[in-house]
């Protein structure tokens, strides 16, 4: 055997860890993945390494946190670069992650024998969302301060433990150095170590599940794993890499004035991830936006794949034709109708006002939930009855306009409000 042989022999065993030895023909084709779920992996390792060398500067305290960062960026060779590039996988990470749950929502992979992985999945968003958080907090100045005491904050609407938890997040009244070392260690030791563990179980039940789904089942080719789709994964990879060391180079991590807990900006704005519930929350009483709207939606979505009686084209994007149209109208529904519920509450419906006797559980709770699920049953029903949607495609409706109105909302809060959340100010 030549030392080439040798060589490839080699790559390959250490491969088929990861991959089996053949695929799918269907499956290594870009559209079928657009390589989401490995774009997310190398995030993971590129924010895993960028923050062990950040460690190396950073000082997790209420004096040496925003000096530590300063002196990163000012003095440190490629310290500035170091800071961006996490700050940007990050933040990338988190977009990448949610098109890839679009991804598997709409080509219907998350049904049969992917239903678990769909959960592993839902815990890795959650994951990755707090990975997110908790490193917002740690430069401590004004943006990280305060984004973080509006979501400490939204936490106590929780009814019952609310109060209680989030004086266990925060470790007091108000945010401190004991917050800054809560975030610091979750994010740098304990969340990883579990997303470590939760991503190695979700990609080894990709492979369980004999490789990610394909649009039609009766085709049988296989390639070799490697070349083919290694190939592949090797120029997706470079192609990140490139882009987000160019980013990175050109435009800075945010960082403002150190924090100070006597000043507030105005507006004061959450992280963009959460600026939906902020959003919701002008509109809707804490108990709902806080807590039974997200509740609900979370169960909806964990419960998804195990509805009874689905019929499912596993593998095919927007389940059929009539899917795609039906998913298409659903968009076009939510960001219009959002919009103008959103422009509505904000100078018109004043259900506390006119109703001054009913409980405000009534007027900025029940009626406004109401006003917003109503028409939406509507459209529902009327996509069953003009475009004789089945359940899978009921339920994608489903999904679609509850994305789409988070995604309008996400918009409105962090492009739109001004001073005092004011819309247009
Ligand atoms: C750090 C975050 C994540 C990583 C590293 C990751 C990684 C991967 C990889 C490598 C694959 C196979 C290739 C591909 O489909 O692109 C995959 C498939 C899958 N992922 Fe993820 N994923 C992450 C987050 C999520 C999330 C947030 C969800 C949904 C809630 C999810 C649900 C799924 C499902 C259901 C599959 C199987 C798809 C199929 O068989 O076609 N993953 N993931």
């Amino acid at each position: 055997m030549s030392n080439s042989e040798i060589e490839k022999k080699a790559i390959t065993k250490f491969l088929i860890h990861l991959h089996p030895v053949n695929v799918n023909a269907q499956a290594i084709k870009y559209t079928r993945t657009f390589g989401l779920g490995g774009i997310a992996a190398l995030l993971f390792v590129i924010l895993f390494l960028t923050g062990i060398l950040l460690r190396f500067a950073y000082v997790p305290s209420e004096i040496g946190a925003y000096a530590s960062i300063t002196y990163l960026q000012q003095e440190v060779l490629f310290g500035q670069l170091l800071r961006n590039t996490h700050f940007w996988s990050g933040m990338l990470l988190v977009i990448v992650s949610f098109l890839h749950l679009i991804r598997v929502i709409y080509s219907q992979s998350i049904y049969y024998e992917r239903r678990k992985n769909w959960l592993y999945g839902l815990l890795l968003m959650f994951l990755v969302i707090l990975s997110n958080f908790t490193g917002y907090l740690l430069p401590w100045d004004q943006l990280a301060y305060w984004a973080v005491t509006i979501m400490t904050n939204m936490m106590s609407y929780v009814p019952l433990i609310g109060e209680k938890l989030a004086t266990i997040v925060r470790g007091g009244a108000e945010l401190n150095e004991g917050t800054l070392l809560r975030f610091y260690n979750l994010h740098t030791g304990l969340l990883p170590l579990i997303m470590v563990f939760v991503m190695s179980i979700h990609v080894w039940l990709v492979r369980k599940s004999k490789g990610v789904t394909v649009a039609d089942s009766s085709k049988k080719e296989m390639v070799p794993t490697n070349p083919q789709l290694v190939y592949k994964e090797i120029v997706v990879a470079l192609a990140l890499i490139l882009l987000l060391t160019f980013f990175s180079i050109f435009v800075d991590a945010p960082l403002q004035s150190q924090a100070n807990p006597l000043v507030s900006p105005n507006p004061s704005k959450s992280p963009w991830y959460f600026m939906g519930f902020q959003e919701l929350l002008l509109h809707l009483h804490p108990i709902f936006s806080i807590f039974i709207v997200p509740l609900l939606v979370t169960a909806f979505l964990i419960y998804i794949p195990y509805m009874k009686d689905v019929h499912v084209n596993v593998g095919v994007w927007f389940h059929s034709e009539n899917g795609k149209k039906i998913t298409i109208w659903s968009v076009v529904y939510a960001a219009v109708f959002t919009f103008l519920l959103i422009v509505a509450s904000e100078y018109l419906l004043k259900f506390q006002l006119w109703m001054p006797d009913l409980s405000l559980l009534i007027t900025t709770g029940l009626l406004p939930l109401v006003l917003y699920l109503v028409p939406s049953a509507l459209f529902l029903y009327v996509m069953k009855q003009k475009l004789n949607a089945d359940k899978t495609e009921l339920i994608m409706s489903i999904v679609t306009i509850l994305l789409t109105g988070y995604i309008v909302m996400t918009v409105v809060g962090s492009l739109m409000r001004g001073q005092n959340m004011n819309l247009f100010a």
